[in-house]
């Protein structure tokens, strides 16, 4: 290596986590990924919140619409439209899709107003930022635990802003108390450390289940007597499996006249529900005027390309096809969710009682013969070498309790993880039959 020249604090940082499992069993699993018949003994991929059971009806939809000038844009007449400058508004034509799409996924219970959808380049950028706009660097925000993992970079990594975790349990299904709320603020106050605002997933990965309106109205009560922000990530609003059981902080809102909304932000995107990271497609939509004149201007570093937003502008305002997939790719999920769940039954193995997104959450906490971090982190290790399974430990979505794991069940074939769940069986079969032979009654 040659000479070291310095780089920013930003770039030396280690606040991207990206030294966390979460990441490193992404790695295991490139180095040799499972194919049913080129590498049937490689590492299966449920690390990875992304949705394929939905993709042949946006393929068939791509190809029964591929004559349509807005679906084909590479032709002529469309080009130089596409080409040419766009400014951070976005296409008026797709704000409206979204915004369309946005009521649909809440069954009409919310209105959202084309004009306060902001574009950017995913949730991730949406997050961060919503983080600069509302907290400077070394004041706080409070996240409930556990969380996405991709939070550590997204909230504070460049932004400077810390995250307070507000950690939550299986005493009451890691549900959010205003207790739990009141002692983080507290624990950051203690510490000179300013709270800007809270940031709740609905509905929540790892949890993979919604929040209920009472705990809703809690927490929009809290920020209010602190006279903080509220972020709803709300990616996975189209992953709940009935739309019933989902709440948006949006319908509250509604349900209130609009009270207290200034200090309410909600993020989008369509890589979870719509089953398309690739295409770099988010929202932020808030009732505050400032805060949606700012994020516009940011996003400036963060904009959608015109032929992405022409394209899903077109099939989002198609009512019927919308409809369609909302639904059927709601009843794929609870199915796929139905069968993990009780293939890891049979095993012996509990998850969280779910009802939405991509993933359950894996009580692994039996298996543990002390309950620690290092021990958990031990047995994902095992099945990450072992079993050959990428999962995610809790610990790196910072669980306050060992031995819970996220499992991703929507990025692969039912066969798959059909596999995936006889490894997890004949794993739990070895182990207890060599507990039995050294005599301890644990699992
Ligand atoms: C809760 C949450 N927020 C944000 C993101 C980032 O999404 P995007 O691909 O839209 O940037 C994810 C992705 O897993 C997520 O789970």
């Amino acid at each position: 290596m040659g000479i070291d020249v310095g780089l920013s604090k930003v770039a030396e940082s280690e606040t991207h986590g990206e030294n966390s499992p979460y990441f490193a069993g992404w790695k295991a699993y490139d180095e040799d990924p499972y194919d049913e018949l080129c590498n049937p003994d490689g590492v299966i991929q449920m690390g990875l919140a992304e949705n394929q059971v939905s993709f042949d009806l946006l393929e068939q939809y791509l190809e029964t619409h591929s004559e349509s000038p807005t679906i084909c844009r590479s032709k002529a007449s469309g080009f130089r439209e596409n080409a040419l400058f766009q400014d951070y508004h976005g296409l008026k034509s797709f704000r409206k899709a979204m915004a369309s799409f946005m009521e649909e996924i809440r069954g009409g219970r919310a209105k959202f107003n084309p004009d306060r959808v902001v574009l950017t380049a995913g949730a991730t950028a949406a997050n961060e930022l919503l983080t600069f706009i509302l907290a400077d660097p070394g004041d706080a925000l409070l996240v409930p635990t556990p969380y996405y993992p991709g939070f550590d970079r997204d909230l504070r990594w460049r932004t400077g802003v810390n995250i307070v975790p507000v950690p939550c349990d299986s005493s009451n299904n890691f549900e959010i108390t205003p207790q739990a709320l009141e002692s983080a603020y507290d624990e950051a106050e203690s510490k000179n450390i300013r709270v800007k605002g809270v940031l709740i997933t609905n509905p929540s990965n790892p949890l993979g289940a919604t929040i209920k309106r009472q705990i809703l109205e809690q927490i929009l009560e809290f920020v209010t007597r602190k006279n903080i922000h509220l972020v709803s990530d709300e990616i996975y609003s189209g992953s709940a499996f009935s739309s019933d059981e989902f709440v948006s902080i949006a319908e509250v809102l509604e349900s209130r006249n609009y009270k207290d909304s200034e200090r309410v932000h909600i993020v989008y995107s369509l890589s979870k529900d719509l089953g398309l990271p690739g295409f770099r497609v988010g929202t932020i939509y808030s009732y505050n005027d400032k805060v949606v004149v700012t994020a516009r201007r940011m996003s400036s570093f963060t904009l959608i390309s015109s032929q992405t937003q022409q394209l899903l502008a077109s099939m989002l305002s198609d009512k019927k096809f919308t409809k369609h997939y909302v639904k059927t790719n709601r009843e794929r999920l609870k199915r796929r969710h139905g069968l993990i769940v009780s293939g890891l039954r049979n095993a012996g193995i509990e998850c969280l009682k779910g009802n939405a997104g991509l993933f359950c959450w894996m009580n692994l906490r039996p298996f543990l013969e002390e309950d620690t971090k290092e021990q958990e982190l031990e047995l994902w290790e095992l099945i990450l070498h072992e079993v050959k399974l990428n999962i995610s430990p809790g610990s790196s979505c910072h669980c306050s309790e060992p031995g819970w794991f996220r499992v991703c069940f929507a990025n692969m074939s039912e066969q798959t993880l059909d596999v995936a769940l006889k490894r997890i069986q004949d794993f739990v079969a070895r182990r207890e039959g060599r507990r039995r032979d050294n005599g301890f009654c644990k699992k």
